[in-house]
């Protein structure tokens, strides 16, 4: 599917190589195809020594030519990076970003280019377990909208939605997620420190645990209220513990966290370059 494909990453740090690796291991492409570029030379000659890919310090020489363009940069550098690339990309060539904010419409308009995709990918797409959400313009083909399919699902399940609405929203939901569910891990592992395990212990028995709570909930796909009226015993601990959890309105700052991340992933999209 993309193997004579050309792509560019503008952009190469945790996220873009991510989709590197996952582009590689897949075997969906060669690794001569790929050509990255950043700021820093060291950048560069890493990635090429560690994927056998071409990568650059030169934007514009990776973007020209290349079938897809993935922008892959920080949303505060994204505007530099649009008006370096203007008049640089093929009118044919599929621009995929993962840009948290950044709107179709901006791009587009910067670029001129009718095949754009947004996208929303998460951490774990770095071992390929990744969600991400995405979205294209109306204009863009069925063979542009496949390439931004294989692409994606390189990184782990992939998600298409009409409403480019639901891009802010899966920001705040999948793509800051695994910043949740690292900070409850963390404030879980010191509450068994607390209590008179080693960090080391407490670490080991809090992953495998998160580990098995969701691997159950994805085996049965009950509802989490089920699984947790089956750990509630009347009298018993968890019945003790969550009791607690809601005192402390647990359920209230999450959603409030969810939608301060969705306020912010908008005020991003709208912000002056
Ligand atoms: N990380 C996540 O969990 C996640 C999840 C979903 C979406 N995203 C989105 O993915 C994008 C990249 O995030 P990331 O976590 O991969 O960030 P990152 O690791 O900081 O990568 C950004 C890369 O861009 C490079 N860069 C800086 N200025 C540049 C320029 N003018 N031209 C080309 N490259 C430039 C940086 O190089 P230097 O390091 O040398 O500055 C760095 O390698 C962001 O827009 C973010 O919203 C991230």
């Amino acid at each position: 599917m993309l193997k004579d494909t050309t792509i560019a990453f503008i952009g190469s740090g945790t996220m873009g190589e991510a989709m590197v690796k996952g582009l590689l291991e897949n075997h969906l492409v060669n690794p001569d195809h790929i050509i990255a570029s950043g700021p820093r030379e060291e950048r560069a000659e890493e990635l090429t020594k560690t994927y056998n890919i071409r990568a650059t310090t030169d934007n514009r020489e990776a973007a020209k030519g290349a079938d897809d363009v993935v922008l892959s940069v920080k949303p505060q550098v994204l505007p530099s990076v649009l008006e370096e690339l203007q008049g640089v990309v093929s009118k044919d060539a599929l621009i995929l970003s993962i840009v948290a904010g950044a709107k179709i419409a901006r791009i587009r308009g910067a670029l001129g280019t009718e095949f754009v995709v947004r996208s929303m990918p998460n951490i774990p797409a770095q071992i390929m377990q990744g969600m991400t959400v995405w979205t294209a313009t109306p204009s863009t083909d069925e063979r542009h909208r496949q390439q931004a399919r294989t692409i994606l699902a390189a990184l782990g399940d992939e998600l298409f939605v009409k409403d480019e609405n639901y891009l802010d929203m899966a920001t705040a939901l999948s793509g800051t997620g695994p910043a949740y569910a690292f900070l409850f891990m963390e404030a879980l592992v010191d509450a068994g420190v607390h209590l008179g395990f080693s960090r080391r212990v407490a670490h080991q028995l809090v992953l495998k645990t998160m580990q098995g709570a969701v691997g159950i909930a994805a085996h049965t796909m009950k509802h989490p209220v089920e699984l947790r009226n089956d750990v509630t015993s009347p009298g018993g601990t968890s019945a003790a513990a969550l009791y607690e959890l809601e005192q402390g309105g647990l359920r209230t700052v999450i959603a409030k966290a969810v939608w301060a991340a969705y306020e912010r992933s908008k005020a991003l999209g709208d912000a002056k370059p």
